[in-house]
């Protein structure tokens, strides 16, 4: 049984002089929540947005904020974050010493939990505590590394998430499977095929007609699912 197709736009691809604007137009062509990469300059090469930039949209948009939080040590940002209106607090499992403790920080705040896995990192510590597998709403599959849009997508992207299936399936649990990076037209049937329904797509969004973009992405991810399903 797969879970629904979802398009969420990373915002780290939208014009930043009109942010709140083309937040506003992704969310009316379907994206189902906000995608925003936080950026510290230690744990990726780049600074994007702080808490102020989500309070900020908050403003704008009604569907949730996710807080991808690609920075180092991000126990002690979860509660700002929050503070500031993330619905959903995404972490790196490999910027969490325990991740058990960081997930059960993030849910006790009120909100979602998330855990996004770099290319070249497995899911060991998901297999020592299987339990956090039933803990999370969003498991992202990294097809690049953090920091810029629009990189080239990893191909071990591909059974990475057939093995997120698979543990999901045998641990009881729920999550999305998410990919995020290089998210587009021509990558999207066989993210689909292989399990993964959660679309987090900065380039293939931002870059063009946004509407028309987001309808494209997710009435393809649809037909992948309907193909895939029967
Ligand atoms: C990468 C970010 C992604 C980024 C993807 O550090 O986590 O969310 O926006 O951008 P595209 O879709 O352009 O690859
Ligand atoms: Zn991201």
């Amino acid at each position: 049984m797969s879970n629904p197709i979802k398009v969420s736009p990373s915002i780290l691809s939208a014009d930043y002089g009109n942010l709140g604007d083309e937040a506003l137009q992704s969310e009316k062509a379907g994206g189902v929540e906000l995608h925003v990469d936080i950026m510290d300059g230690h744990y990726c090469h780049n600074y994007t947005f702080g808490i102020h930039a989500v309070t900020a949209l908050k403003k704008y948009v009604s569907i949730p904020i996710v807080a991808h939080l690609e920075i180092d040590n991000p126990d002690v940002f979860i509660e700002d974050f929050v503070r500031a209106g993330s619905d959903m607090i995404v972490v790196q499992e490999d910027t969490c010493p325990h991740l058990p403790h960081t997930i059960a920080t993030i849910r006790k705040q009120g909100v979602r939990a998330g855990v996004g896995v770099n290319p070249d990192r497995g899911y060991e510590k998901f297999k020592v505590n299987p339990e956090i597998l039933r803990e999370i709403d969003l498991l992202i599959v990294l097809a690049v590394y953090p920091g810029f849009g629009g990189q080239p997508f990893s191909p071990i992207t591909i059974p990475k998430i057939e093995q997120a299936v698979k543990l999901r399936e045998q641990h009881g649990a729920h999550y999305d499977i998410g990919v995020d990076g290089c998210v587009n037209i021509k990558t999207i049937p066989d993210i689909v095929r292989a399990g993964g329904n959660y679309l987090i797509a900065g380039s293939s969004v931002f870059n063009g007609n946004i509407i028309e973009n987001v309808k494209t992405l997710k009435k393809l991810g649809e037909d992948y699912l309907d193909k895939t399903i029967v």
